[in-house]
């Protein structure tokens, strides 16, 4: 039985690898919606891009709704630096000529959620948790309905890529975050300690490109673009792959492992605003909320990613 998941995400070229991922995983993952959010570049380049993956997929019956165009309380922080300004630089796909479902992103997920049967609907969040966090807020029933979350976000070991302490999905809206890790939801938190080690190589890179299938060429001339920025900054031999991790998670957790353990979010201090504090080794009475997911199996984690999207068009 397909688990049946809505997406929240700011694509993003690693947002766009896992989306499309999912669906070329229909026998394990039935995608009900996309909901966008703004983080890497602004909602209407989110939303827009969303509408490109599906249409380059061929799963235009999968709806985009369009979702909050900033955090629940702070400015908005993008990552254009990274991604580009249309966040999906690189691939050269068309205008979509689709719309967005009409409604509002937070309303589609509190709807989806109360009309499934309880613990059938898992949240897979690839962005600032601003959508997630409200519809929590909006409709606290659905907390005791959802399956799970699994999020990418967090540091803890790897420490932060935005500022020294906060990954960029939980600095971006700390009080959201802080909402979701206190929600009672059971958590999967794929945080940059995992993300780190899956690192786009150039070897990757080609067999995605050697798919022969338009998505895995976009999804090389994504990764190509977007790894400019972190091969730079950290002198690997290829830039961390982070949304995927989620979507590689429901279809194999077997690749990774991790523990049970409290995390709390820090959204007081100007410091280390966002920064995920994670007690890894149990020193507090803290109790835990999320399975910290600590490492994983990066050649399975690749070749999983592209068997999949090679079932693309
Ligand atoms: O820190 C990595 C996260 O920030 C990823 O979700 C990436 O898409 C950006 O949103
Ligand atoms: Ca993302």
């Amino acid at each position: 039985m397909a688990e049946k998941v809505i997406f929240d995400t700011d694509p993003g070229q690693d947002d766009a690898v896992a989306i499309l991922a999912a669906l070329g995983s229909p026998a394990e993952i039935e995608v009900l919606g996309i909901v966008t959010v703004a983080g890497n570049i602004p909602i209407h380049h989110t939303t827009r891009n969303a509408l490109r993956l599906v249409e380059l997929a061929g799963r235009t019956e999968v709806p985009v709704i369009q979702g909050c165009d900033r955090p629940l309380v702070r400015r908005l922080v993008t990552a254009e630096h990274v991604h580009g300004q249309t966040g999906l630089d690189g691939s050269d796909l068309p205008e979509p000529s689709i719309a967005a479902r009409p409604g509002h992103g937070v309303d589609f997920i509190v709807e989806t959620v109360r009309a499934h049967e309880a613990g059938t609907i898992s949240l897979l969040a690839l962005g600032p948790l601003t959508n997630v966090a409200l519809a929590l807020q909006k409709a606290p029933d659905i907390a005791g309905r959802l399956k799970r979350i699994v999020l990418m976000g967090g540091a803890y070991f790897e420490v932060g890529n935005i500022t020294p302490a906060a990954e960029f999905n939980i600095y971006v809206d700390p009080e959201a975050a802080a909402m979701v890790v206190a929600s009672g939801v059971p958590l999967v938190m794929l945080p940059l300690d995992v993300t780190h080690a899956m690192r786009s190589t150039k070897p990757r890179i080609a067999a995605f490109a050697g798919l022969g299938n338009r998505a895995g060429e976009a999804v090389a001339a994504m990764l190509s673009f977007s790894e400019v920025y972190d091969l730079r900054k950290y002198g690997w031999d290829g830039a961390p792959l982070h949304d995927p991790c989620v979507t590689a998670y429901v279809l194999a957790p077997h690749l990774f492992e991790g523990r049970h353990i409290n995390v709390e979010i820090e959204t007081a201090s100007a410091l280390t605003r966002g920064m995920t504090v994670a007690d890894y080794w149990g020193v507090t009475d803290r109790a835990p909320n999320a399975f910290y997911v600590r490492s994983g199996d990066a050649d399975a984690f690749f070749a999983l990613l592209t068997e999949r999207i090679a079932t693309l068009p």
